[in-house]
This record gives C-alpha cells, structure tokens and sequence, in this order.
C-alpha cells in the first residue's frame, strides 16, 4: 500500500425506511469527524475514506451490506446500526471474517463479541437511574409500550425487573408492530389513558415513535401529567414530533444537544458548518462521532488495519467527548458514558434536569446495579442551557 492511498472503512446506515431519522444523524456524526481527522491531515497523512451502504432499515439488508464490505470492498473496520435486530445480523459475519465493528448505540446489553466496540448505553447506565427518576419523581405506576424486536422486548424485561426491585407496578405491557396504521396508535393510546399510569416507558424506535406520541397527544394525553419516558426518543424524532405533542416527556442518555461544555459548544459549531443546522443531533450521532475519533486516535498509533492491534489499542482509551470524558472498558468493549435525564420544554427542547456526578461503567449483564444503590441515583442539574 503506497502513502497516498486512502484508508477505507465501512459504513452501515439506513437514509431511509423506518429507523432512517436517528441513522442519519448517526451518518452524520460519522461523517462530521471523518472530515475533522482529514482536515488535519488525516492518520498517519493518509485519509480516511468512508465507503457506505444504504441498507434501508431492512434487517437482513445489514448482514449482507456487512458481507459485501468485507469481501469484496476488502474493508475490515465497520461503522453502523440502530436498532439490535440488524447488530445481530452483523455480529457472525464480523466475528467469521475478523473484522471490527463500531456500534453507535444504546441497547438491552446480555451481549459481549470481541469484534465489536459498544459506544451506547447499557441498561445500568440509562433504564436503572430512569426508574429511579420516574419512581421519585411521578409513582410507581408504568405502563410499557415498544416496537416489536429484540430490543424492546429485552429493555423491557431488564425494566421490569428493575422497577419491581423499587416497589413499582407493571400496569400493561404493548408491542406495536412496524406496519402499525394510525388507527391501532390510537388504540393503544385509549388504553393507557384509561389505565391512568402515573407514567409510560416508551421503547417504540424511529418513525413510530414519532407516529405514537402524536396519537397519544391526539387522544388527550398530556407529557406535563403522565411522560412518555424512553431512551430512544431523542432530539431528531422530537423535532419531528413538534412542542405540542412533545412537551413534558422524558427521556434518558449520556448526551443532550442542551449540555453547556466548550466541548459541546465545538461540536454543534462544526456540525451546524458541515451540515445547517443542529436539529437533528442525538445522543447516537455524538456516539458515533465520538467512536470514529477513537478509532483514528488508535490506527495512528498501530498504522495498520490489523483487528486484534486495533482492538487491544482501544481497550482503555480515554476521550473528550461532547457529553464528557468517556472511556471504553478493558473488561467488557462497552463504554464508560454519562447518564442524564431531560424533559422536553414547550419550545420542543430537551432541558436537562438530573444527572449522575460521574461517568458510569457499563455493566452489560447488570451484574452488580440494584435500585436501592446510591450510585444510580441522580442529581438535580441547576444550569442547563447553551
Ligand atoms: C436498539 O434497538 N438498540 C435501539
């Protein structure tokens, strides 16, 4: 390989279909540091260029893409994915073809590969100190409504469990499936309002999400009386969403487009150059932003693609992300991340009202968390704007 030539690395996000609006921000966030690590001369003076496929949120369509990768762009390091359904699609084909695999997202946990570094939360680090919050905050009484897959289902069993250990009740428990009609959002929004939870956990994802919120609001739920509470919904499907039908829900994760940090200030700055506007940053595109930065950080120290030297390299690595210092765990490929919690204003902005005091180590089994431990309860946030 001479000098001029480029890095290739892989991308696998969907630009359309259902998951569409958070895998875009995801690109972007990919894309926005792609660009800064090139602007200063690349790695190692060599570029690093993306190649991307549009698997168009159709699950089997990530396995391939990741396959076609692979084997034929003869690309070993893979960026992509939302939601778990197409991760484990993904997940045989890095580990038989030894390649590395970023994963931008949060997710159920249970899972552990050595071919894949985790850059969202696990649930010790979101669903444990959300249950806390809504407990204290609103009682004890949930509703649970989600998309139907993997993710859901397993978020939900991790919650319930979770929210028993603190004394709370389980009132329903819904999954809507992704050809869902408007009709059968309303249904489900009739029923929660008749039960009179004292909130909802949400694991609905993409354009459902936005789809069930605004029946919710249609049906005469309000965010300000019962939340919809969720680790999914985040700056882009509210912006979608609108104020109206936002207001008053909450949702739990490491990064909110309203943290004040120059850190955060950098980042929206240089995203809103790159692409107009900051409406649609997350917590997934800072995740993903953040994990093309690690791995620059560690090819310019290896100066080769080889998986298991760019691996052990990561393994440790400290950096300074928007959220804050994260870090990726030697025991476990998941990541240290900050856990905050946030409630949408009447102008559909996310304000930040409790957090934890430190960066959490993710515990992807849930092996030592419990409600009753301190460390998961958060802190009221007395300043919260930019
Ligand atoms: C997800 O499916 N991990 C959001």
């Amino acid at each position: 390989m001479n000098s001029q030539e480029s890095w290739k690395i892989g991308m696998l996000f969907s630009t359309t279909g259902v998951t569409a609006i958070i895998e875009q921000s995801q690109l972007n966030g990919t894309l926005l540091a792609i660009d800064e690590i090139n602007a200063r001369g690349g790695v190692r003076g060599r570029m690093i260029k993306p190649v991307s496929y549009n698997p168009g949120s159709i699950v089997s369509n990530y396995g391939e893409m990741a396959e076609k990768l692979i084997v034929d762009d003869k690309i070993t390091a893979l960026f992509g994915c939302y939601m778990s359904s197409s991760r484990k699609e993904v997940l045989p084909i890095v580990e038989r073809r030894n390649a590395l695999f970023f994963y931008p997202t949060l997710y159920e946990g249970f899972e552990y590969s050595p071919n894949v570094i985790y850059g969202g939360a696990t649930p010790n680090q979101n669903s444990v100190p959300l249950a806390n919050y809504l407990m204290n905050t609103f009682g004890k009484r949930i509703f649970f409504v989600g998309s139907d897959y993997i993710y859901p289902r397993e978020s939900n069993r991790v919650m319930r469990n979770v929210l028993r250990q603190g004394g709370g009740e389980i009132l329903g428990e819904r999954y809507l499936g992704f050809d869902t009609t408007e009709e059968g959002f309303a249904d489900i929004a009739r029923e929660i309002l008749d039960m009179k939870p004292d909130a909802i956990f949400s694991t609905v994802v993409g354009q459902m999400c936005i789809d069930f919120y605004r029946a919710y609001h249609a049906a005469g739920g309000d965010g300000r009386m019962c939340p919809i509470a969720s680790l999914t919904t985040n700056e882009a499907e509210i912006a979608a969403i609108g104020p109206e039908a936002a207001v008053g829900h909450i949702t739990a994760a490491p990064y909110f487009r309203t943290i004040s940090s120059p850190a955060n200030r950098k980042f929206l700055k240089a995203y809103k150059e790159k692409f107009g506007t900051v409406s649609d940053v997350t917590s997934c595109c800072e995740a993903a932003y953040s994990q093309m930065h690690m791995f620059a950080a560690v090819l310019e120290d290896v100066g080769e693609m080889d998986t298991e030297r760019l691996h052990d390299a990561l393994l440790g690595l400290t950096f300074d992300a928007p959220q804050g210092q994260i870090k990726i765990d030697p025991d476990n490929n998941h990541t240290y991340l900050q856990s905050r919690i946030a409630r949408v204003d009447v102008n559909g902005e996310f304000v930040i009202e409790n957090k934890l005091r430190r960066s959490v180590k993710p515990d992807p089994y849930l092996v030592y968390p419990e409600i009753h431990d301190r460390k998961f309860r958060t802190q009221k946030v007395i300043q919260t704007t930019l």
